[in-house]
C-alpha cells in the first residue's frame, strides 16, 4: 500500500531532513511515526499527500510510483486520502457540518444518504451540540476534532493524521483513537504522527520512529 526506498528528502539547500528512508505499510494496518519534534513527521506525512517530492529515493502509492504520477491525476490519488493536518485547515465560511459534510458533497453524494452519518459522526467526536458553529468560533480542541470528523467521513483507504490529539484531553484521545482502530477494522491503512508515549502505550501498535533523519521500526 505505502512503500519509501532509500528516500531522501531536503529543503532547498538546507541539510537532508530524511535520509535513506525505507519502509512497507501494509494495506488495512495501523502504525504510529513518532520521534523528536523536528524529526520529519509532518515531512514524511506531506510527502505521502504528494504535496512535497522527494529529493531521491522511491515512494510507492497504491502500487504506483508516485514520481510516474502526472500532477493531473493527483486529485484522483488524494480523494483516496484523509488527512488531519496539524493545523487543521477548515473552511471558515462553512459550518462545522458542512465542513465535515463537504468531501461527501464533492463526492456527488446525496445529502440525505449521508446526513445522518455526519451528525453521528459529530456526536461521536463531541461536536453535536457545535453542528452549526463556525470554525472561527470553535476551540483549538474542537476544531481538531472537526477536522478528524472530516478525514474519516469517507471512509479513506489511506488515513494521515498530524498530531492528532495535540489539543484534546485524556479522555477525548482515548475515544479518538478508538474512532482511528475502527476506521483499520474497516480496512483502511492508518498512520497516525504522535508524541504522546500515553496514546501509544494504551494502543499498541507497530511504531516508525523518526530520529536523525533515520527511520526505524519497532514492534509493540
Ligand atoms: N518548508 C520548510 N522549509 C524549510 N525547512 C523546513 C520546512 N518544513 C520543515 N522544515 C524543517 O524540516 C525539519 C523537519 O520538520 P517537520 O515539520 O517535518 O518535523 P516534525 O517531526 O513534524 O516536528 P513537530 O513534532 O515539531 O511537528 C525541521 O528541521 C524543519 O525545520
Ligand atoms: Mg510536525
Amino acid at each position: 500500500m505505502i512503500r519509501f526506498e532509500n528516500v531522501g528528502l531536503r529543503y532547498g539547500i538546507g541539510p537532508e531532513v530524511l535520509r535513506d528512508v525505507s519502509f512497507r505499510v501494509p494495506p488495512g494496518s495501523f502504525h504510529f511515526l513518532t520521534g523528536p519534534s523536528g524529526a520529519g513527521k509532518t515531512s514524511l506525512l506531506r510527502l505521502l499527500f504528494l504535496s512535497l517530492h522527494p529529493t531521491r529515493g522511491l515512494i510507492s502509492l497504491f502500487n504506483r510510483d508516485v514520481s510516474s504520477v502526472r500532477r493531473d491525476d493527483f486529485p484522483e490519488i488524494r480523494k483516496r486520502i484523509g488527512v488531519v493536518f496539524q493545523d487543521f485547515r477548515l473552511l471558515d465560511h462553512l459550518s462545522t457540518y458542512e465542513n465535515i459534510a463537504l468531501p461527501l458533497r464533492v463526492a456527488g453524494r446525496e445529502e440525505s444518504s449521508y446526513r445522518n452519518d455526519v451528525v453521528e459522526l459529530l456526536k461521536w467526536v463531541g461536536l453535536g451540540e457545535r453542528m452549526q458553529a463556525f470554525p472561527p468560533v470553535l476551540s483549538g480542541g474542537e476544531k481538531q476534532r472537526a477536522a478528524i470528523a472530516r478525514a474519516v467521513v469517507s471512509q479513506p483507504a489511506i488515513l494521515l493524521a498530524d498530531e492528532p490529539t495535540g489539543n484534546v484531553d485524556p479522555l477525548m484521545a482515548k475515544r479518538l483513537l478508538r474512532l482511528f482502530m475502527e476506521l483499520k477494522r474497516l480496512n483502511t491503512t492508518v498512520i497516525i504522527a504522535t508524541h504522546d508515549t500515553g496514546i501509544m502505550e494504551q494502543f499498541p501498535a507497530p511504531r516508525l520512529v523518526l530520529e536523525g533523519g533515520h527511520l526505524y521500526t519497532r514492534l509493540p
